[in-house]
């Protein structure tokens, strides 16, 4: 599956009302991980009050179930309001969250819905600098797609 593939089946999954939320970010963060073998992880987290929560993810399991907002590359793009690209992880300067040894960079997309922040993507790769300004561009169409699902799947949690 090629990237336009992937994004193709990612905004159709997400507009299917006939699928359920969890189902439909779960497809996403497959076809996301199976069109790009550099991204070694790729999942949602939920914002729930002042917590992000591991929602459906692609990689090796994590022990960041809970993120405090604040914390982490994905708590302080919560916190800015602003998408994160961090080249090298062990360069970067804020509190970086390690959830595997091998990860070197790493891409935090912000989910909103009408305007609120209700979750982000989270991808990481174990390559250096794996993250160009046109792959944040290409995943962008899905945040605000992927809203109203995400702000679903974290009422369900709080
Ligand atoms: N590295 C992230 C934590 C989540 S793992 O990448 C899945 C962070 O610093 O927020």
């Amino acid at each position: 599956m090629d990237r336009d593939q992937a994004l193709n089946e990612a905004q159709t999954v997400l507009t299917d009302e006939a699928v359920d939320d969890a189902a439909a970010l779960r497809r996403v963060v497959e076809v996301l991980s199976e069109a790009h073998p550099a991204w070694s992880w790729v999942g949602f987290y939920l914002l729930v009050g002042d917590k992000l929560i591991l929602g459906p993810f692609v990689g090796p399991d994590t022990e960041h179930t809970e993120i405090p907002v604040g914390t982490g590359v994905c708590g302080q793009a919560v916190e800015s309001g602003r998408n994160m690209v961090i080249g090298d992880v062990k360069q970067y300067r804020g509190e970086y969250l390690a959830c595997s040894p091998s990860v070197q960079s790493e891409m935090v997309l912000l989910i909103k819905d009408d305007g609120d922040i209700v979750g982000v993507l989270d991808v990481d790769s174990d390559d250096l600098d794996a993250f160009a300004p046109e792959d944040l561009d290409a995943v962008r169409p899905l945040a605000s797609l992927a809203g109203p699902r995400c702000r679903r799947l974290a009422a369900q949690l709080s």
